[in-house]
C-alpha cells in the first residue's frame, strides 16, 4: 500500500484496550521499532486509551471524530484486545472493535493458521507443512450487524430476534478476495464453507456467489463443506486446507478452533483489512481476565499480528524478521507459562525485540 506520510514514514494508532491487551500490545510496539529502527523505517505510533477504563469513568467508547481521523490520519491500526469483566454488557468492545471493523468497511478478516513448531499441536503426527492454512472471515455482515430486538422482554413470553445480514456486495467481495489471495501465493485450493442445508436464505445466497465466483478461477481447486463437517475435517485432518473462507460468525468460531491446532489462541494472529485504507492488526485472543495483570500472557499472537501489518505496509522483509523471531523463540523454549515456559511476557518481548534488532 503506498504510505500516505511521505514515503517511509507510517503512522501506527495504538489501542491496547483491557485485560491482556494491555500488557501484549506494548510489547509488539517494543519488536516492531526494533525491527524497524535499523533500517531506519520510522513507525510513529499514537497511543489511545479506548477500553473499558475510559468508558467506565465517562462513558465514551468510540469517540466522536475517531473513524474519521483514524482513516484520514493513519495507516494501520495496532489493537490488543477489548473485554472487562465490569462491562457484562461488552457494549464498549462492540462500539470500539465491531465500530472500527464496519465503519472502516474492513472486510477481510485473516486469520492464519500455522504451526511454528510440531510440538505445539494438541493432533498426534502432523507436522509445520500439515497444518498450513488462512481463514478468511467476513467482517462486516452476518450476525454480527446488530439488527434486531427483544420483545416482551422480562417476561415468560419474551422473544429474543437477532438478523443474519448478506449482501451480494459484502459476500462476493470476501469469496472473491478469497481466490485472490490463493492466486496471489501459490495456494491449490480453496474451501466456502456455510450451512445452507439449514440456513436456506441467507446461505442460499452464499452458494450461488460462491458457484459464480468459482467460475473465474478454473485453475483452483474449489469445495464447499457445511460448517459442522469443516470444524471435524479440520481437526481430522488439518492438511487438506489451504484458504477457508466464511461468514462472520463461523469464521469466528473455527479460527479459534485453527489458533488450537496450531498451538492456541497465545500465538494467533489476524489482520482486519479493506486493501488499501487504514486497517486493523489484532491477536485473535481476547482480553484473557483469568490470567490479565499477572505478566504471563503470550505476545507472540500480537507480534505476528504486527508481522501482518508490516505486510500491509509493504516491509516484507522486516515482517519476515519478526516471524523468524518467533519461531526462534519457541526453539529456545524462550516462552510462556501456557506454553510450558517459565517467561514473563516482558521477558519474551525484550528477547524478541533483542533478536529483532540484530538480524536486521
Ligand atoms: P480469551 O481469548 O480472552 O481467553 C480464552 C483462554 O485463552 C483463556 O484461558 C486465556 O487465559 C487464554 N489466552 C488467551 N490469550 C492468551 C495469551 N496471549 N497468552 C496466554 N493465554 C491466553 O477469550 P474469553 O475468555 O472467551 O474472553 C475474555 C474477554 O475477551 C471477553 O470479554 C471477550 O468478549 C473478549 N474477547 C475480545 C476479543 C477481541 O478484542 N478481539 C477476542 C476474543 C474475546
Ligand atoms: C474476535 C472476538 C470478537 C468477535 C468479539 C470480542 C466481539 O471474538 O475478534 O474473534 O467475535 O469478532
Ligand atoms: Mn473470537
Amino acid at each position: 500500500m503506498p504510505l500516505r506520510w511521505g514515503g517511509e514514514k507510517a503512522r501506527i494508532a495504538v489501542i491496547a484496550g483491557d485485560g491482556i491487551g494491555k500488557e501484549v500490545t506494548p510489547e509488539a510496539v517494543k519488536v516492531l521499532r526494533a525491527v524497524t529502527a535499523p533500517a531506519k523505517r520510522p513507525l510513529e505510533f499514537v497511543e489511545f486509551d479506548w477500553g473499558a477504563d475510559r468508558y467506565l469513568k465517562d462513558g465514551v467508547s468510540l469517540p466522536a471524530g475517531a473513524v474519521e481521523m483514524l482513516r484520514d490520519e493513519f495507516d494501520a491500526i495496532l489493537f490488543g484486545a477489548l473485554g472487562d469483566p465490569r462491562v457484562p454488557s461488552n457494549q464498549h468492545a462492540a462500539d470500539i472493535l465491531l465500530g472500527l471493523r464496519f465503519k472502516l468497511d474492513l472486510y477481510v478478516n485473516a486469520r492464519p493458521v500455522e504451526l511454528l513448531d510440531e510440538r505445539l499441536t494438541p493432533l498426534r503426527n502432523r507436522t509445520e507443512k500439515d497444518i498450513r492454512m488462512v481463514v478468511f472471515r467476513e467482517n462486516t455482515e452476518g450476525l454480527y450487524v446488530g439488527v434486531g430486538g427483544f420483545f416482551k422482554k422480562g417476561t415468560a413470553d419474551e422473544i429474543a430476534v437477532q438478523e443474519d445480514v448478506n449482501s451480494r456486495k459484502g459476500v462476493e467481495r470476501i469469496i472473491r478476495y478469497s481466490y485472490d489471495y490463493a492466486r496471489e501465493h501459490g495456494l491449490k485450493r480453496v474451501c466456502m464453507s456455510d450451512k445452507s442445508n439449514a440456513m436456506t436464505f441467507a446461505h442460499d445466497l452464499w452458494q450461488r456467489v460462491f458457484k459464480e465466483v468459482r467460475q473465474e478461477y478454473p485453475k483452483i481447486e474449489s469445495r464447499h463443506l457445511y460448517i459442522d463437517t469443516l470444524a471435524m475435517e479440520m481437526v481430522r485432518d488439518p492438511a487438506q486446507f489451504d484458504v477457508i473462507v466464511t461468514c462472520n460468525l463461523f469464521g469466528d468460531i473455527v479460527s479459534d478452533l485453527g489458533a488450537q491446532l496450531a498451538g492456541g489462541l497465545g500465538l494467533a494472529p489476524s489482520a482486519n483489512i479493506h486493501p488499501g485504507r487504514t486497517s486493523l492488526f489484532e491477536p485473535v485472543h481476547g482480553s484473557a481476565p483469568n490470567i490479565a495483570g499477572k505478566g504471563i500472557a503470550n505476545p507472540f499472537g500480537a507480534v505476528l499480528a504486527s508481522a501482518m501489518m508490516l505486510d500491509f505496509l509493504g516491509w516484507k522483509q522486516e515482517a519476515q524478521v519478526l516471524r523468524e523471531a518467533v519461531r526462534a523463540a519457541l526453539r529456545e523454549n524462550f516462552v510462556t507459562p501456557e506454553l510450558g515456559g517459565v517467561k514473563q511476557t516482558v521477558e519474551v518481548g525484550d528477547w524478541l525485540a533483542k533478536f529483532a534488532g540484530k538480524v536486521r
